[in-house]
Formats: C-alpha cells, sequence, structure tokens
C-alpha cells in the first residue's frame, strides 16, 4: 500500500478544469467543504441534495467563496429509489460526461423509520441509494475515465465485530439499534467497495477507481440525532473530540482528486486520515461478506425498482 510521506493539504488538489463531480449531501457539513474545495480547482460540481431550499443555498455560498460559476444544484433524495432514478436522467440530460462521484451524504443514530420503498432509513440511505446511484452512473463513469468514485464509510463500521448483521432482517423494527444499524450501513459502504473494484477488475475495467474511507470524527450536523445540546458537557466533550469539516473533507479529497491515487493504483482499498490506508475489521473487509451483500442489494434492486436490469459488472 502507499501513502504520501506529507500530509493532504487541499492545495495539492490537481486543476479540474473540465472535470465533472457529484457529491451527494454537499449542502453542508463535509459534502459542502468538498464542494467548495472542487470548485475552487475549476471544477464542474453538481450539488446533490434532497431539499432544494439548502441545495440552492449552498450553491449560491459555494459560487460566492470561489468565484466558480459551474455549481449546480440538482435533487437527489436517497430515501427514494425513484428520486435516485430522477437524478439520474436529469443528471445524463445535462451532462455526458462524469470524472468524480463522491458519494458522501449520511444519516446517523437516527430513530426507526422507513424509506419510500420501506427500507430502513440509514441502510437506505446509507447503502441502497448510493449504490443504485453508482451502478446507473457506472457506464457514463467508465466513458469518462479515469474517474473516481469515493464511498464515504465511517471507523463506525467496527462495531459489526460485536454484532454481525442479517440481512435478511436488516429493516425489521425488532432488534433495531440506532448505532447497531449505522455500523451496518458503514461496513456496507467498504464492502460495496470491495466488490465494485473487484468486479471492474474481472471485466478487464482499469479507469475507474472506487475506494472507500473514514473522514474522522468531525464537527458537522451528523450528530443531529445522537449529540445532546442541552448539556453543556456533552457540547464541551463533543467540541474537544472532533475536528472542523475542512479537516474531516482531506481524506476523500484526496481518494476523490490526487493524481496518486492512479500513479500508485489505490482501489478497492479504505483509507483514514490523513489520507493513509486504513484496516476494515473482519467482517468489512472479507471478500464473501462482499459477494453476500452485493446479491442482496441487486435482488433487494430488482424487487424494489420495475426495469432494474442489473449492475452491467
Ligand atoms: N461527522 C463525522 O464525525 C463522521 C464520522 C464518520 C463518518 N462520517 C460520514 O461522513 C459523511 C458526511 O457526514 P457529515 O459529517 O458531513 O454529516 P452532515 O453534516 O449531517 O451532512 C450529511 C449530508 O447528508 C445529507 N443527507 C442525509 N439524508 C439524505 C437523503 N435522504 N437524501 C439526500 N441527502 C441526504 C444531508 O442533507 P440534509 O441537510 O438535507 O439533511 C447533509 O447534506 C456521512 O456519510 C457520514 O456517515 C462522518
Amino acid at each position: 500500500m502507499f501513502f504520501s510521506s506529507k500530509p493532504f493539504e487541499f492545495s495539492d488538489i490537481p486543476d479540474l478544469s473540465g472535470k465533472v463531480a457529484i457529491i451527494t449531501g454537499s449542502n453542508t457539513g463535509i459534502g459542502k467543504v468538498c464542494a467548495i474545495e472542487m470548485a475552487r480547482k475549476n471544477c464542474q460540481v453538481i450539488v446533490a441534495s434532497r431539499s432544494e431550499d439548502k441545495g440552492q443555498a449552498a450553491v449560491a455560498d459555494i459560487k460566492e467563496i470561489t468565484g466558480n460559476d459551474k455549481v449546480e444544484f440538482i435533487k437527489l433524495n436517497l430515501l427514494s429509489l425513484q428520486s435516485v432514478q430522477a437524478f439520474v436522467e436529469e443528471f445524463k440530460s445535462k451532462y455526458d460526461s462524469l470524472h468524480i462521484l463522491l458519494n458522501n451524504a449520511g444519516v446517523m443514530m437516527c430513530p426507526y423509520s422507513l424509506s419510500e420503498d420501506g427500507l430502513e432509513t440509514q441502510f437506505a440511505t446509507n447503502h441502497v441509494a448510493h449504490y443504485f446511484l453508482t451502478i446507473q452512473l457506472l457506464p457514463l463513469l467508465i466513458k469518462s475515465g479515469p474517474s473516481r468514485i469515493v464511498n464515504v464509510s465511517s471507523s463506525g463500521h467496527n462495531f459489526t465485530s460485536f454484532y454481525a448483521p442479517d440481512l435478511e432482517r436488516i429493516n425489521d423494527e425488532k432488534g433495531y439499534g440506532p448505532f447497531t444499524n449505522y455500523s451496518y450501513s458503514k461496513a456496507f459502504n467498504i464492502l460495496f467497495t470491495i466488490e465494485l473494484a473487484k468486479r471492474l477488475e474481472a471485466k478487464g475495467i482499469k479507469n475507474v477507481y472506487v475506494n472507500s474511507n473514514h473522514p474522522g470524527m468531525v464537527r458537522s450536523e451528523l450528530g443531529r440525532h445522537s449529540v445532546s445540546k442541552d448539556s453543556l458537557f456533552a457540547t464541551f466533550l463533543y467540541n474537544v473530540l472532533t475536528v472542523p469539516t475542512e479537516k474531516g473533507a482531506l481524506t476523500q479529497m484526496y481518494l476523490a482528486t490526487s493524481t496518486e491515487v492512479e500513479s500508485n493504483n489505490i482501489n478497492g482499498k479504505y483509507y483514514v486520515p490523513n489520507a493513509k490506508p486504513g484496516h476494515p475489521n473482519g467482517y468489512s473487509k472479507s471478500e464473501k461478506n462482499a459477494a453476500i451483500l452485493w446479491d442482496f442489494t441487486e435482488n433487494l434492486l430488482k424487487e424494489k425498482v420495475s426495469g432494474y436490469q442489473g449492475a452491467p459488472v
């Protein structure tokens, strides 16, 4: 494995003129920082967010901060597979290339609820919708290569060591644990990365680099369901333990933009701050588990999306 001898900095992002990037959940948090830094480097950035108001406000901010006008909002609600399809159709009607897909949006430790398609919210948002989005955009990513896919995971995936997921019961309310289910969903980001890289390689496709990462413990809106704002001590501890979103964006910016990803053939890997190879836990690094999750997700999409043809790899 390779990693830079010096910490990655935003100034290491190469010029991205002519590149097109989609960043899910980039109206706030780490995703918004990524959108700003890529726009600064002349990238065409698509802010893929569920709220038109928040998405448009972010676009206005990013344009003002960077002076880059090539920033656009396209609505994407990851709690609806139909919305994912509509997003892909709109994107493809406007753009004929895609170089960077940053699967960043996420939800953590929310109360139990179901998506429009009857899937548990964290499973639906963090894994299934991003899987579906990626699979539909894959032909374009291949055609536009060299291209990158980054699946934002979390060190929280480590908790799957204590609770091996039963995929058949993943959407059940009985047995739902806000943190347990978050851990599963973040383990799935790593497993999806492993299997997709393997399948691309098996097809002889060498120009799509797919990796996953943990951004660090970052001060963002992710704790909206879990961090109490009423307790001064909890707020103090949270501030001590977390880093600003700018720091949290570095590892995924490395995987999405650094020339080292191609020169060192970094593919199918999991990275941690600051841009270093990480070690997924036993469940999440297993090729067998990656294949099982892939098949499970494919079957789910065939059941939920009429006309779904299956992944092209
Ligand atoms: N912060 C951390 O310490 C930390 C640690 C490990 C991993 N991560 C991962 O880093 C990624 C970014 O998190 P963050 O810290 O930047 O969190 P954040 O500030 O809460 O941002 C999350 C983004 O995801 C969007 N999102 C949530 N549900 C969505 C849906 N159904 N459809 C479309 N967009 C949706 C949110 O949109 P709304 O504003 O509309 O809700 C928001 O834009 C996540 O994948 C998270 O799991 C974060």
